[in-house]
């Protein structure tokens, strides 16, 4: 099973990728996988075409506050996130013929996802599904990097925007997955749809991390987000599905 966590600052393009990847995945066959969205402003399953709640399913913030809010449920005993687990994956977990999904949802106690986080960690910790990949699509900022939410990584992708904070975000993010030990293998820089040229050959060295590529502008992708449409339908020879296949392809996720 590979990890893919794609981290970076507001707005860079984390989510777009996260979905291209998900489409390239879809077309080489790397299925099935599972989608974690870990962001709680939840743009990843319009963006991939899902409405969980219209599929009847509840986020893992959602399901905490009816089990131990609403239910009065205790929390003596067994631990919560332990608890949850079957509850997770019975009424959290959307499954589609290509992809599982999932999300923590907003904030279950204000300025606190320590709960849900460690539901979600243990529950995926206890994943019987053999997915082929588990794609992580995370919030702007570093945060959620504290809360460890897979402590095992393949790929970490850094999704950098045109200003000088997005080299600092790289430095931070890579220092901060170390601190907190995540056991990435690999850090890779990409460069979202807003990164001009002159900046795109300045990331190698100023970053001394390996530089896979820019995510092509693409008016289509600014279309379908208007609309609500799912970036899964975006032609093949959509420039911004070119060069996730591209930068993909290039980092070794072909065939399986
Ligand atoms: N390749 C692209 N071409 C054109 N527009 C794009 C592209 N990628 C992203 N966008 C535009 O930028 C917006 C933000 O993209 P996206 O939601 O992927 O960023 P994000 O980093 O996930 O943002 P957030 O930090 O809010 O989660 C999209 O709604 C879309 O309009
Ligand atoms: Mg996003």
């Amino acid at each position: 099973m590979e990890r893919l966590v794609t981290v970076g600052r507001g707005g860079s393009g984390k989510t777009t990728f996260v979905t291209l990847m998900v489409k390239y995945l879809i077309e080489i066959g790397a299925t099935p996988m599972l989608l974690v969205d870990v962001d709680p402003d939840q743009n990843l399953a319009e963006m991939v075409g899902i409405d969980l709640r219209k599929e009847g399913k509840k986020t893992i913030s959602e399901l905490l506050i009816d089990t131990f809010i609403e239910k009065g449920g205790t929390t003596v005993g067994v631990a919560p996130s332990e608890r949850m687990e079957s509850q997770i994956w019975e009424m959290g977990l959307y499954e589609g013929s290509n992809f599982d999904f999932v999300a923590v949802g907003t904030k279950f106690i204000e300025g606190c996802y320590c709960l849900p986080d460690a539901a979600l960690k243990k529950a995926l910790e206890g994943l019987t599904k053999t997915y082929k990949y588990v794609l992580i699509d995370s919030p702007a900022g570093l945060e959620h990097l504290n809360r460890r939410i897979t402590s095992q990584v393949d790929d970490m992708f850094d999704v950098i925007d045109p200003s000088q904070k997005s080299f600092n975000h790289i430095e931070r993010a890579y220092r901060i997955a170390k601190e907190v030990k995540i056991d990435f293998k690999n850090f890779y820089v990409v460069a979202g749809y807003r990164v001009p040229e002159e900046l795109e050959a300045e990331v190698e060295k100023r970053t001394k991390l390996p530089y896979l590529g820019k995510i092509a502008y693409d008016k289509d992708v600014e279309r379908y987000v208007l609309t609500g449409k799912s970036l899964l339908e975006l032609p093949n020879s959509s420039p911004a599905y070119m060069s996730v296949k591209k930068l993909m392809a290039e980092v070794g996720h072909k065939t399986i």
